[in-house]
């Protein structure tokens, strides 16, 4: 099998090696897919769908989708970029994020993909479901009306031997993210704030930690989300 495979996103010749993720891929041909869920480094889960390509014809999610000879990509065409623009603005519905008031404002995933698709308001009506703010942790604050279930938490926080901080409880609407009593009594400041970092929204929060940058100096109050990758291509 060929170690290195062409494929072709939006016309354009690219090279990867054999089976690596479609996003990886894009990335190192200097081609940005929006994200949400993903996390370099993390197992791919593939559950928010903001990075949906058309590979040969068909909706796949880049994150989880190995490239392979000659696969032809659609990315940024109005069709796929109006896809992602909806799933971005469900998540604004489906959950209650009021940005002004947060402190991860400015370092949001999900508020920059906004500010990238140049979302002033959704199209889709308001659910403003009835969320639980748990502040009885001795280290985070979980906010669910912010949590976009992307599980990064449950994949990437873990103790030395591996047992997650974070689960799941409930199912369908009534999902949400768990921090286990016993593993919440071990969690170190360090961790607390990992858990923060890695939250691509403002669901998790360490305590006594907020406000420290001002907003207006925040990661994207001064870059685009993206444009960092889509700097190497137009070197
Ligand atoms: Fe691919 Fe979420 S980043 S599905």
């Amino acid at each position: 099998m060929a170690e290195v495979v062409r494929f072709f996103i939006d016309g354009k010749e690219c090279m990867a090696k054999n089976g690596d993720y479609l996003l990886q891929a894009a990335k190192e041909n200097g081609i940005y897919i929006p994200t949400l869920c993903h996390y370099d480094g993390l197992k791919p889960k593939g559950s928010c769908r903001v990075c949906t390509c058309k590979v040969n014809g068909r909706l796949m999610t880049a994150c989880t989708t190995p490239i392979a000879e000659g696969m032809m990509i659609e990315s940024n065409t109005l069709e796929i970029e109006e896809m992602r623009k909806s799933i971005i603005e469900l998540f604004f519905v489906d959950g209650n994020h009021f940005c002004p008031t947060c402190e991860k404002s400015g370092y949001c995933e999900l508020q920059a993909l906004a500010y990238r698709y140049r979302i002033t308001a959704p199209r889709y009506p308001f659910l403003f479901p009835l969320k639980r703010v748990v502040a009885d942790y001795a280290k985070i604050i979980i906010d669910h009306n912010r949590c976009v279930l992307c599980k990064r938490c449950v994949r990437a926080i873990k103790d030395e031997m591996g047992k997650s901080f974070f689960a799941y409880r409930r199912r369908g609407q009534n999902i949400e993210v768990i921090l286990d009593k016993r593993m919440s009594d071990r969690m170190s400041f360090e961790i607390a704030l990992e858990a923060e970092n890695i939250c691509p929204v403002g669901a998790i929060m360490a305590k006594r930690t907020a406000f420290t940058t001002p907003i207006g100096y925040r990661k994207f109050d001064k870059i685009t989300i993206g444009s960092d990758i889509e700097k190497i291509k137009t070197k």
